[in-house]
């Protein structure tokens, strides 16, 4: 078994030394936290699930010109990816009042946003990931103004992509979570989308049902995380075993599915 060097260990994935420089393998872990990892738990075969989910996810962003850190699948839980500078930024886009902001504004949950709205949390646990604006990002040099224009585009490009991705197999999305990248060729540096985008760092609702289908499941102690992402998996068409994935595509939901329905 050949020895690879471990960059990073975070609560849900591990980064090592990829085969050429500037890249590294990103392997999706089992563990589950929240609540900046004051719970934790670990639930066999999520890093499998959300692997094969953040692919499909980051492939069909690329298609429609999203720059991606994303190269290719290894193996169930690893995908080689291009390394980047983080910004150490999470970008948070809402469409719906859930979680942190209907506490803070005293909005019902479920309640339909006038528009799509963009939050900056700084990256940083032992601070708990606080909140920031944009004068704190460039204040303390976090990201240029341009950047943050930039991110924000994307952002706001990603979340329509997104919001059509979903709705077409029954899901609302509610909100999500996404990093970006400084990533330089040529003395040319371009903002690319990096980390993941899986049903850990969205909000997704089954619009026939309410049920969600994401990790608020973890967080509130709803049980069933495991079956949630699996119909996530399914729905989007992407297998959870070995197979490749043939261009099977996202498969219409016509009425009702329960997240405890079989997954194939
Ligand atoms: N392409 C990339 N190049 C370099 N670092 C990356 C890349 N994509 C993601 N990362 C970083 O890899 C780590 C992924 O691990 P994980 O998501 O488990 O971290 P975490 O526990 O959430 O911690 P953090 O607070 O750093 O995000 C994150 O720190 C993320 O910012
Ligand atoms: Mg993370």
């Amino acid at each position: 078994m050949n020895r690879r060097r471990r960059i990073y260990e975070g609560k849900a994935k591990v980064l090592y030394e990829g085969p050429e420089p500037g890249t590294l393998i990103q392997h999706f872990k089992d563990d589950a936290t929240a609540f900046n990892a004051q719970k934790h738990a670990l639930i066999d075969g999520k890093g499998v699930l959300n692997n094969r989910i953040s692919e499909y996810i980051f492939l069909r962003l690329g298609e429609i010109g999203v720059p991606t850190h994303f190269m290719r699948r290894l193996n169930m839980r690893e995908q080689l990816i291009r390394e980047v500078e983080i910004v150490p930024l999470e970008v948070v886009v809402r469409n719906v009042a859930a979680g942190s902001l209907a506490t803070r504004l005293g909005l019902e949950e479920g309640t339909q946003l006038p528009r799509s709205i963009i939050e900056f949390y700084y990256k940083d646990d032992a601070l708990g990931d606080p909140m920031v604006s944009e004068e704190h990002i460039t204040a303390f040099g976090w990201a240029a103004p341009q950047e943050i224009d930039e991110i924000m585009q994307l952002a706001l490009r990603i979340n329509d992509f997104l919001v059509g991705l979903f709705l077409g197999i029954g899901i609302r999305l509610v909100d999500f979570k996404v990093e970006f990248g400084r990533l330089w060729e040529n003395d040319q540096m371009r903002i690319v989308l990096a980390d993941e985008i899986s049903p850990d760092c969205c909000r997704l609702w089954d619009i026939a049902t309410s049920d969600k289908l994401d990790k608020d499941r973890f967080r509130r102690d709803l049980g069933g995380l495991l079956e949630a992402y699996q119909e996530v998996a399914r729905r989007l068409g992407v297998f959870t075993d070995n197979r490749p994935v043939k261009g099977l595509g996202p498969v219409l939901v016509a009425s009702n599915p329960s997240v405890n329905g079989k997954p194939n």
